[in-house]
């Protein structure tokens, strides 16, 4: 792909992990059900490789949250798409981000579903995790691989929303930002 500057996690290597993810998470979430909450729309492609490296019965919602108004630096502000997930009362959910940054997505959306949902329980597995960047008290329960500082595109992420179908995750030439 033209714009792309270097490849940092090829597809082999995002699949792989992804088999790894789904032992762990049932290692620690036994459970007979668990629901998964992807944030749209970055998590899309992770969810549906995640979900079948599950073998846990898994209910599957999505939720639209928005925190990047268009270029790559994070707006600050996090809006939550109001969807009625009352269904959700007492139950076990897993949110499903494509990457961590400053983290007020994940502790907004979190709060959300404790305080006004009243889940039984909410973790939080994230693709990849940019810890530098983090703005918030927040940490996800798992993660496939720590990322450096730098704006990455591709397997659902976007920069004003292409590239998102590229198989792998790379950088973007300046020429294309
Ligand atoms: P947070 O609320 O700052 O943690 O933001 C998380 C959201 O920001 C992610 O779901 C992405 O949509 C977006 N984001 C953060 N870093 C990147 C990046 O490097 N590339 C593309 N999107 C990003
Ligand atoms: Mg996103």
């Amino acid at each position: 792909m033209q714009d792309i500057e270097e490849i940092l996690l090829p597809e082999e290597v995002i699949s792989r992990r992804i088999q790894e993810l789904g032992a762990e998470i049932e290692a620690e979430e036994s459970r007979d059900e668990l629901t998964l909450l992807i944030l749209l729309h970055g998590s899309v492609l992770f969810a549906a490789d995640l979900m079948r490296a599950l073998t846990t019965p898994v209910y599957l919602e999505a939720l639209r949250v928005a925190s990047y108004h268009g270029g790559t630096e994070s707006s600050g502000t996090v809006t939550v798409e109001t969807t009625d997930l009352s269904h959700l009362q007492d139950r076990p959910v897993l949110l499903v981000d494509d990457i961590l940054d400053t983290g007020r997505t994940l502790k907004r959306v979190t709060t959300h579903l404790r305080e006004e949902v009243g889940v039984s329980s909410v973790r939080s597995c994230v693709l990849l995790d940019k810890q530098a960047q983090r703005a918030v008290d927040y940490a996800a329960d798992f993660v496939g691989f720590e990322i450096a500082d730098q704006f990455v595109v591709g397997y659902g992420l976007d920069y004003q929303g292409r590239y998102r179908n590229l198989p792998f995750v790379g950088t973007l030439k300046p020429s294309a930002i």
